[in-house]
């Protein structure tokens, strides 16, 4: 029995004679020569057979294999100057295990819609492969960045009583004789964790019920969510300002391979350095002006104007201090100014839009009360999160980071779809 080896610590193994477990992504074949390109989930790696290397059957089986084939490869790691990663396998022999019959995903062209149907099997491409390790690089990069900062982890509810952000995006569902909603944000469960542990995160997958088809948009979304007890705005935003750094960072070092696969212009992430441009709301409506556009104090901004402002920097850019109208009931107002709150909006460069969305949160329960009032919710449902005010209340804030939408940025895609592995976009929820 040969050593079973993974595709990616083959080049611990130049010389040896091993055993691969995997499919045949493609096949090419000049005559008296089959090249077969392997891959094992670790890598791909091409093999080689010449006719008369092993027995004429094992030849004719290899002329027979068919894309997406699982098979059995035994051969003989070698270095090879023209191969990719400089290592080919000389092939011996071949088990085949399933043949497969009309693999709908061929080397062609194929479009959006007939990819996401076979969602299932496109994952299986070299570039979606890519993306997937590159998203599960990026959970890794923000957990180790929360777990060496203090952070616990903490996992709120996904079935919900109320609502955090708002009630138009709500996902209803029925809990025995109750109306209950999936998860939009499990901040407010993360608030009462922080006044239990200090700094805690979340990392789960909230929902939307939103009709956009946009490029930023996925009904289900993962999103992190760090809450800190005894911090303000000012040290919130150092921390995200950080925690992107360490994201980029962690990226460029780990995912080398994948971020060529992807073909992403690797010296837009490089720019990605600390400090990180910080514009007040104000700042921002003045240059939307400035530049011709109609636009009134009090309007929130739109796709195209995320992008015109983003476009205006070459890293990550925060905007500070938004109308108190246009943002969520639980952000704390500016001393100074309470018609704008302690919020920070991270816009991505390269119009990617909003990655993360943070404030300062009301520690006063009569001012929380008052917004309980002023945006109609029901104050039994809310009763909870005002103990966490009426029993030892501290400054505290926290943000939520969108793990697609920086997966995109990070990966440079064109749309979201391509950064979770079965996306839920309006009116797709197959496979
Ligand atoms: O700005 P949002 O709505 O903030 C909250 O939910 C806060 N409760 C978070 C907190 O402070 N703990 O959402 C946070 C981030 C956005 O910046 C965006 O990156 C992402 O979540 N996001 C979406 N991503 C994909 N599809 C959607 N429909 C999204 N909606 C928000
Ligand atoms: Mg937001």
């Amino acid at each position: 029995m040969l050593a079973v080896i993974r595709i990616a610590d083959l080049r611990d193994h130049l010389g040896d004679t091993i055993t691969i477990k995997g499919w045949l992504h493609q096949k090419r074949s000049s005559g008296k020569i089959i090249f077969l390109k392997l891959r094992d989930g670790s890598g791909f790696v091409q093999g080689v057979l010449a006719k008369g290397d092993g027995s004429d059957d094992v030849f004719t089986l290899a002329q027979s294999l068919t894309q997406e084939s699982s098979i059995i490869v035994h051969g003989v790691v070698q270095p090879d100057q023209r191969a990719k990663d400089g290592i080919e396998l000389q092939i011996k022999d071949l088990e085949l295990v399933a043949l497969t019959h009309d693999y709908p995903i061929t080397p062609k062209e194929h479009g959006v819609d007939f990819l996401m149907d076979h969602r299932h099997l496109w994952l299986r491409a070299p570039r979606q492969r890519a993306i997937l390790k590159i998203r599960a690089e990026i959970i890794r990069a923000i957990r180790q960045f929360l777990d060496r900062q203090g952070f616990t982890q903490v996992d709120p509810p996904i079935l919900t009583p109320s609502s955090c952000e708002g009630t138009t995006t709500l996902f209803h569902t029925s809990y025995f004789d109750e109306d209950a909603y999936l998860t939009q944000s499990g901040q407010l469960y993360m608030e009462a964790a922080a006044m239990a542990l200090g700094r805690v995160y979340s990392f789960g997958p909230t929902f939307r019920a939103e009709k956009s088809k946009t490029r930023r948009h996925l009904i289900e979304f993962w999103m992190i969510e760090p809450e800190m007890a005894y911090v303000e705005h000012d040290e919130s935003v150092a921390i995200q300002e950080a925690l992107i750094c360490a994201i980029v960072d962690h990226v460029l070092t780990h995912c080398e391979q994948e971020l060529l696969v992807i073909g992403r212009d690797i010296s837009k992430l490089e720019r990605v350095k600390a400090p990180f441009p910080r514009i007040s709301y104000d700042e921002a409506v003045t240059f939307l002006q400035s530049t011709g556009q109609e636009f009134t104090w009090g309007d929130d901004f739109g796709a195209p104007d995320e992008t015109k402002i983003a476009e205006a920097y070459d890293r990550p850019v925060f905007i500070e201090r938004y109308p108190t109208s246009l943002k969520a009931f639980y952000m704390k107002p500016d001393p100074n100014r309470p018609e704008v709150v302690l919020c920070a909006d991270l816009l991505a460069p390269e119009g990617y839009g909003e990655i993360i969305g943070g404030s300062q949160r009301i520690d006063d329960p009569e001012l929380l009360l008052k917004r309980f009032e002023e945006h109609d919710l029901p104050k039994d449902a809310y009763a909870w999160y005002l103990d966490l005010r009426t029993y030892g209340s501290v400054p505290h804030s926290g943000f939520g980071l969108g793990l697609e939408r920086t997966v995109a940025w990070i990966c440079g895609l064109e749309h979201v779809r391509e950064t979770i592995p079965f996306p839920r976009l309006l009116y797709r929820l197959y496979p």
